[in-house]
């Protein structure tokens, strides 16, 4: 098991793959292994850097809420420990917002940019109380609950499909500590729009035809803030594209970050 150590905090992550580096955040509540299908399919052209963000997976939790910007400066320390200059930051939901809190912490760093099911704006009051009550709600009565009312949202084809029952286990995985720290770092995170305006690399926008969570409109709304990002609905899928529909995403990925590489890559 690879392992840096950040804060006196040994924070896992995976190191797979040869080409560009390209570091994935996953989504809440999620592990690192829910980018396991884009590992499989694009490793021989890419090193994927992926860490099981603290609170998750093989990270135990820190001190406090699990803050956007924390999030960020784990990635940016583990970065710094495997020398990694320049690199494409993608995030899935949770791991979008981190993404962009990267952004405003080491802009220089970002080579390329992929926010997938995400949104650039911050909670208000009534999303900040439904993040404490879920929060509360982790903490006394556990994980189970939640992955029965989140599943169906965050996956089209429902909790009983394999890919509903891969991203219910990962859910059980989780801390109830590390579920309420994560949603109260959420609720916390500033607006992001003025970080994607400002951006001027590359970006990638993807998003599930059918998700309710983050919706096209949000992932609309952050592909008008930077100039020349691509926009990518994925038919058929919610939350997750990634792990619901892994082969359109894969391609829609592989494509951009080729697209990086310049024409004789
Ligand atoms: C996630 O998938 O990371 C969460 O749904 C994000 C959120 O609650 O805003």
């Amino acid at each position: 098991m690879l392992t840096v150590t950040v804060d006196g905090i040994p924070l896992h992550y995976r190191d797979v793959g040869q080409g560009p580096c390209v570091l994935l955040l996953h989504g809440c509540p999620l592990t690192g292994s829910s980018f396991d299908a884009q590992v499989k399919a694009l490793s021989g052209r890419y090193r994927f850097i992926i860490p099981d963000i603290r609170g998750f997976g093989e990270s135990p939790l820190g001190d406090g809420p699990t803050e956007m910007s924390l999030i960020a400066r784990d990635a940016l320390a583990l970065l710094d420990a495997l020398k990694i200059d320049s690199i494409v930051v993608g995030g899935v939901s949770m791991g979008g917002y981190a993404a962009m809190a990267l952004l405003r912490e080491d802009a220089g760093r970002v080579g390329g940019l992929v926010l997938m099911d995400t949104q650039a704006t911050a909670d208000d009051a009534e999303g900040k109380a439904r993040r404490e009550a879920t929060a509360q709600q982790a903490l006394e009565s556990g994980l189970e609950p939640i992955a029965e009312a989140m599943v169906p949202k965050m996956v089209a084809a429902g909790m009983d499909s394999p890919v509903g029952r891969e991203v219910a286990a990962m859910m059980r995985s989780t801390t109830p500590a590390g579920m309420a720290a994560a949603q109260r770092g959420m609720g916390l995170r500033p607006d992001s729009k003025d970080i994607l305006a400002r951006y001027a690399g590359p970006a990638l926008i993807i998003v599930g035809e059918h998700d309710p969570i983050t919706p096209p409109a949000k992932a609309k709304e952050m592909a008008g803030l930077i100039t020349g990002a691509r926009l990518e609905v994925i038919p058929g899928a919610a939350h997750l594209p990634n792990q619901e529909q892994p082969e359109r995403v894969n391609a829609v990925l592989d494509s951009f970050l080729a697209s990086l590489q310049g024409p004789n890559a």
